[in-house]
């Protein structure tokens, strides 16, 4: 099973569409179940010491640790990583101890989209960083970075450009063989 994370809280966030797509996208063999950061408190170390890790990021840790596969879905805020994203996978590598269970050697793929022409090059970029921290096994095989968002999806947050459609096809196709270990 992949498990896929949008990183926005918006209602109609572009990422949480493309998402939805890639969902709809994933070749029927493949099973992808959406998970969210809904909920995920502001990290606070007293919080953390006080009464532990709260139960919606225990509950999402559990998630991660039993999936085959995890996708990051982000948008791109001041040319990097959004905070709130950041946010939720700080939290989901606390304790410390129990990132190799969560994260250890988990394949993970990012792609995202953006209203602007960026693309989320960046975004994606700065993610690298962590995701070498979490001690993951990134895939790179391919780049789906959507600029554009508000064209590429309808108002109900439907994909409706075919180009997209195939780059999102041909991106979980691929994620999903390196993440069964076939490519
Ligand atoms: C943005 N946005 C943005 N977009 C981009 O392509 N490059 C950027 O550097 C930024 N910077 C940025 C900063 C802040 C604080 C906000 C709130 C927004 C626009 C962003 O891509 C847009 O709000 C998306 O719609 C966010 O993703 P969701 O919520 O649609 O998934």
């Amino acid at each position: 099973m992949i498990l896929g994370i949008a990183g926005s809280l918006r209602r109609g966030s572009y990422n949480g569409a493309l998402l939805r797509a890639i969902a709809e996208l994933a070749p029927e063999t493949v099973e992808l179940e959406i998970a969210s950061i809904h909920g995920i408190p502001l990290y606070d170390g007293d919080v953390e010491t006080g009464s532990g890790i709260p139960a919606v990021v225990s509950a999402l840790k559990d998630r991660i640790a039993s999936c085959d596969a995890l996708l990051l879905v982000t948008p791109e805020y001041n040319n990097s990583l959004p905070g709130v994203f950041k946010n939720a996978v700080d939290w989901l590598s606390r304790p410390p101890n129990d990132i190799p269970r969560v994260f250890g050697n988990r394949p993970v793929a990012l792609c995202g989209a953006t209203p602007g022409p960026g693309a989320t090059n960046f975004a994606q970029a700065a993610w690298l960083p962590v995701l070498r921290a979490l001690g993951v096994r990134p895939w790179l095989g391919r780049i789906l970075a959507v600029p554009t968002a508000s064209k590429v999806f309808d108002e109900a947050g439907v994909l409706i450009d075919d180009k997209v459609r195939e780059r999102a096809r041909a991106f979980i196709a691929g994620f999903a063989e390196f993440a069964a270990g076939t490519k």
